[in-house]
């Protein structure tokens, strides 16, 4: 039968404990949300909302067309200008998602011949670009410089290390400095995922690279999502000119997509607006975080130090996570569930996002949930 294999995955699935299904959310949730990653709380400002309203008046309800053909608007650019300048970098290109700056950033900077080196820990759309692109991949230890810097020596062609700045999974931060080092000894370029550093490192939050003094450099090159702490849709690639100016016209992921929408680069610019006149926002989420951690850790529970606004959970088992967040929710907290095959080393994670806006009361409450909760 036609996709018979499917029911045979679904049941081993299902055998595992690994099935996912959605759940619309309603607009006034009454849950109290630590798995969004709407980390400076952006996402419903009214600036941000308005910016997304007049973005959506004066260019339409999409972007039209391909970026090369009617797909850039004086909004993309104007984005792609302050952006740039918020995370000290000579330029940015703006794409229809963080996946697809990603995929770009990866295939359009490994042309055959190369190599790229990838931290084991990465997200799925950096393994995906590294699946997709003509170099050939190897896959390291997970934080370790020095195996990039080894992997680094074993080639001599055009070479890139790539990695997340902030862990997805444990929210724990990349060696940035030290993966620089090793590949500037070696010729090769950086290529770092700063998904979950735009917003929230930084002073200001001109995320990891700009912290870790790399923001500028000719052989660093940043991508970044707009849906994360600017409360949007989208993604960018930011770094020297000539490197953005290649992606124009090498990355498929640029090249055959529809324009980011209208509505979302507004709704971006006006949150980018909002940090750069609040940069407070960022060491807040910073705080915020730590506090979480703190009360997680002193409540007996097993919890990762954050470097940025993710808090890390260990959970027992995949079931066990599950019904663990499925617990929570039924005592009103939203968390989210990490569980293989999300999770490289197949560890099971509840995952809690400290926003910006969190309040001491709901720390509170959320750490009681947790603690009341647990398997
Ligand atoms: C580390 C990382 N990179 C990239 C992405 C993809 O970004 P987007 O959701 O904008 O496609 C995500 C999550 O969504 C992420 O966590």
């Amino acid at each position: 039968m036609a996709f018979g294999w499917i029911d045979e995955q679904a049941e081993l699935r299902r055998r595992a404990g690994l099935v996912r299904t959605l759940r619309p959310r309603p607009a006034d949730s009454p849950l109290l949300d630590l798995a969004s990653n709407d980390y400076l709380g952006l996402a419903r400002h009214p600036e941000v909302v308005e910016g997304a309203a007049e973005a959506a008046r004066t260019w339409g309800g999409g972007a039209t067309g391909s970026r090369l053909v009617t797909g850039t608007t004086e909004l993309h650019a104007e984005l792609e200008r302050e952006l740039a300048e918020h995370c000290g970098f000579e330029a940015a290109l703006v794409f229809s998602s963080g996946y697809a700056a990603n995929l770009a950033a990866v295939t359009a900077l490994a042309p055959h011949g190369s190599l790229i080196v990838s931290d084991a820990g990465n997200h799925a759309s950096l393994i995906d670009g590294c699946r997709l692109a003509r170099g050939a991949t190897q896959v390291v230890a997970h934080a370790d410089p020095d195996a990039v810097r080894k992997a680094l020596g074993t080639h001599g062609g055009p070479a890139v290390a790539v990695s997340d700045t902030v862990f997805s999974v444990d929210g724990d931060a990349a060696p940035l400095a030290a993966l620089a080092a090793a590949c500037r000894d070696h010729g090769a370029g950086l290529v770092v995922d700063d998904a979950h550093g735009l917003g929230v490192l930084g002073e200001g939050g001109q995320g990891a690279p700009y912290a870790a003094g790399l923001a500028g450099a000719d052989d660093v090159v940043a991508t970044v999502t707009l849906s994360k702490s600017l409360g949007s849709q989208g993604g960018a690639v930011l770094g020297p000119a000539r490197v953005i100016e290649h992606l124009v016209n090498a990355a498929r992921t640029f090249i055959f997509d529809t324009g980011l929408a209208p509505a979302a680069a507004g709704a971006a610019l006006a949150a980018l607006r909002l940090l750069r006149r609040e940069p407070e926002r960022a060491a807040r989420a910073r705080a915020v975080a730590d506090e979480l951690y703190a009360r997680l850790t002193a409540a007996g529970l097993e919890a990762v130090s954050p470097d940025a606004a993710v808090v890390s959970v260990r959970a027992p088992s995949p079931e066990q996570a599950l019904g663990w967040a499925a617990d929570c929710r039924s005592a009103g907290l939203a968390v989210g569930c990490f569980r293989p095959p999300s999770v490289p080393d197949g560890i099971s994670r509840l995952r809690l996002t400290a926003r910006a806006d969190l309040s001491g009361a709901e720390l509170e409450q959320a750490v009681r949930v947790v603690g009341a909760t647990r398997p």
